[in-house]
This record gives structure tokens, sequence and C-alpha cells, in this order.
């Protein structure tokens, strides 16, 4: 699968050229309600061509097979055809369900991604995975599939509040953890909020490093595996505080599980005290706020069994032998994971 073109360095220039090169039909541009408010006015006001726009509602809650079918509908309705293109303007949420339905529409169409979150730009919109979710779990119907481009202009965090910059930050110290070497160390030493131009060349050592990962292992039958690290206990502490009606943001979740598979790592593989307990203080900083995991341990341990990622009923968790070495395809005990929690919840 070739991958997306990345448009960093004069983004709105290298997105007018690929226009100007494909001469598509028609171009449609897909928003939610908070982007559509603060993003789609910027983008009017620096874009040269024409296009329709479509708003569907924000949240996680309306990543799901009614927006897909509502959106491609009124796609139709605006006779949509195959050499139109379909640009979203959006977190991560558009982000998924925008090129899930260029993936499906018409067999295919062309896509540009517009990430406007941080955690769309530093990984939602990296690597071609689309999906949206089915009952109450997250990502079970999707696509893999490569936008044209992926247009990066940090002029839209400045709308995005400060939950969610936390919660896209979550993927860029993971990121720092997974890479050899690890970077890790550039974010222990960091203040909040992070300066902005030390930001934008976090956010493009994360694109960076995704991008590298995506491109030798495109579909995940290896090596992308890596970018699950704090994820198999981070999704299920989701998964369990979603069901609970709690509210929680996917980075708060990894950042807990991040702690936790920390933990277990440490464990298994001998690392240094001061080590984790680090790595564990910073991250502390951004865990949800109101949130305990106290009392659900067990519900949490089930949602494992649900991983998208288990083989053979086998909970799978990438470990890292230590920061920066990454290893996949780890089993762990149900006691060691229940001492992981423990250790979670007195940090
Ligand atoms: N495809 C992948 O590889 C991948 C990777 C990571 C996450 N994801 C998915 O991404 C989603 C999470 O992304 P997210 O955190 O961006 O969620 P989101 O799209 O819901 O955005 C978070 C909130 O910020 C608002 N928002 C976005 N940009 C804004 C801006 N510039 N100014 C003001 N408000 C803004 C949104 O309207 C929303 O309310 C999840 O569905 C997750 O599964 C996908
Ligand atoms: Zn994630």
């Amino acid at each position: 699968m070739k991958q997306a073109s990345v448009f960093s360095n004069d983004p709105w220039g290298r997105l007018h050229s690929l226009l100007e090169q494909k001469r598509y039909s028609k171009i449609y541009v897909v928003c939610d309600e908070n982007t559509e408010k603060y993003c789609l006015p910027f983008f009017h006001s620096i874009v040269s061509f024409s296009y329709d726009s479509f708003c569907i509602p924000s949240g996680e809650q309306n990543k799901n097979l009614t927006q897909l079918e509502l959106l491609a509908a009124q796609l139709i309705q605006k006779s949509v055809d195959r050499n139109s293109l379909l640009i979203a303007l959006g977190g991560g949420v558009v982000c998924d369900l925008v090129n899930f339905c260029a993936s499906v529409l018409l067999r295919g169409i062309d896509s540009v991604l517009i990430p406007t979150s941080l955690m769309a730009m530093c990984d939602a919109a990296i690597g071609g995975k689309t999906a949206v979710n089915l009952l109450n779990y997250k990502n079970q119907i999707g696509t893999f599939y490569s936008a044209q481009g992926i247009l990066f202009d940090p002029i839209f965090l400045e709308s995005l509040d400060e939950r969610n910059l936390k919660n896209g930050f979550v993927e860029m110290v993971k990121h720092s953890l997974i890479e050899s070497p690890p970077y890790i160390q550039d974010f222990l030493s960091l203040g909040w909020p992070v300066e902005k131009d030390l930001l934008k060349s976090l956010i493009k050592k994360s694109i960076r490093s995704k991008t590298e990962i995506i491109e030798q292992d495109p579909t995940e039958l290896g090596l992308r595996k890596i970018l699950n690290y704090g994820h198999t206990i981070g999704h299920a502490i989701e998964s369990v505080c979603i069901s609970r009606k709690e509210d929680i943001l996917h980075g708060e979740a990894v950042a807990i599980g991040m702690v936790a598979e920390s933990y277990i790592s440490s464990k298994m593989f001998g690392w240094k005290n001061h080590i984790i307990e680090q790595i564990s203080e910073y991250l502390k900083f951004f865990f949800p706020m109101n949130i305990n995991i106290e009392g659900k341990e067990t519900e949490i341990i089930d949602a494992l069994s649900f991983d998208k990622k288990n083989e053979m009923g086998k909970i799978q968790f990438v470990l890292l032998e230590k920061p920066g070495s990454p290893v996949r395809d780890q089993k762990v005990s149900v006691e060691l994971i229940l001492g992981a929690l423990n250790y979670v919840k007195n940090c």
C-alpha cells in the first residue's frame, strides 16, 4: 500500500498543486460541529477552489455506520462521482470516518486528510487505518486506505482545548518510548503548556516516527504492533469506562495503560527502579480527572480478552525490554496485570 504524501512544508501550496495535477470534478469538505466553527473559516480563507461542505455531529459516539450512511447519502445527492475528492477537516473521528467513506464510496474515491486535533495530527491521520465503531466496540469495521495527502497546519491547534491537547500529547510520549534511540528524556524535562515551536517540532518528530514504522509494515502484520504500546490495557480501561458512561478520552486511558505496561515491562525485563518511577511520575499528569480504576479490575481483565490483537485466546502485549526496545506478542499472567493495576492505583 502506497503511503499518503505528507504536506507539512508549504502545506496549502502542496494541496493546490495536487488539485492542479488531479483536476477533480468535485471537491467535498467534511467537518464536525466544532471544526465547522473553528477550522472551516480559516480553510475557506486560504483555499482558492470551490467546494461543498458537510458537517457531522462531533464525538466518538458518532463514529458509526449511521453517520457513514448519512454522509454517503448526502454525497450521492450532491452528485459525487469517481473523480471527486473528499477532504476531512477535523480530529480523529472525522479523519477515520471520512477516509472510511472515501475508501468504500463508489468503490473508492480520493481523499485528503486535514487533521485539526493533536491526536489526529500525530496519530489518527497517519497510517491509512480507517474505521467506525460498532455496538460498544471501537473500530470494528474499517479498511486500510491511503489518502492522496495529509496536510499539517498547527494553526488549527489554537482553538483546541487543553484536555484534547493533553490527550494527543500522550501519543507523542508513546512514540518517544518505542523509538530507538528513545527520546523520552526530551519530554521528562518539559513543563506544561509546551511552547509553540517546540510543540511543532515534537509533532514533526512523531509524524516521522509513526511514518517510518508504517512504511515497513502498512497492514500491521508485525512491526506496526509496537504502536500499540500502552494500548492493550489502555483500550480495556477505555471500554470499561465507556460502558459505565464515565467520561474518559483515549489518550487519558493510554496514559494509564503506558504506566501499567511499563510496570509489567520493568518486572519482566528487570528495569532499574528510577526509570519506571520517572515515566510514571511524568505520565500521571495525563491521567483522567475524576476516574478511578479501583473496583474495575475484573471488568478490565474481562475487557482485555476482547482485544483485537489477541490470538488463540491469549492476551498479547507489546512491552519494552527497555525504553526504545519494544518487543511484541508478549504473554503476561493475570497476576502481573493485576499487580500493574495496583501500581497505577498507588501512583
Ligand atoms: N486511524 C488511526 O490510526 C487512529 C489512531 C489514533 C486514534 N484514532 C481515532 O481518533 C479518534 C480520536 O481522535 P480525536 O481525539 O481527535 O477525537 P475527535 O475527532 O472527537 O476530536 C476531539 C474534540 O476536539 C474537537 N476538535 C477537533 N479539532 C479542533 C480544533 N482545531 N479546534 C477546536 N475543537 C476541535 C472535536 O470536534 C472533538 O470535540 C478516535 O476515534 C480514535 O479511534 C485513529
Ligand atoms: Zn492511541
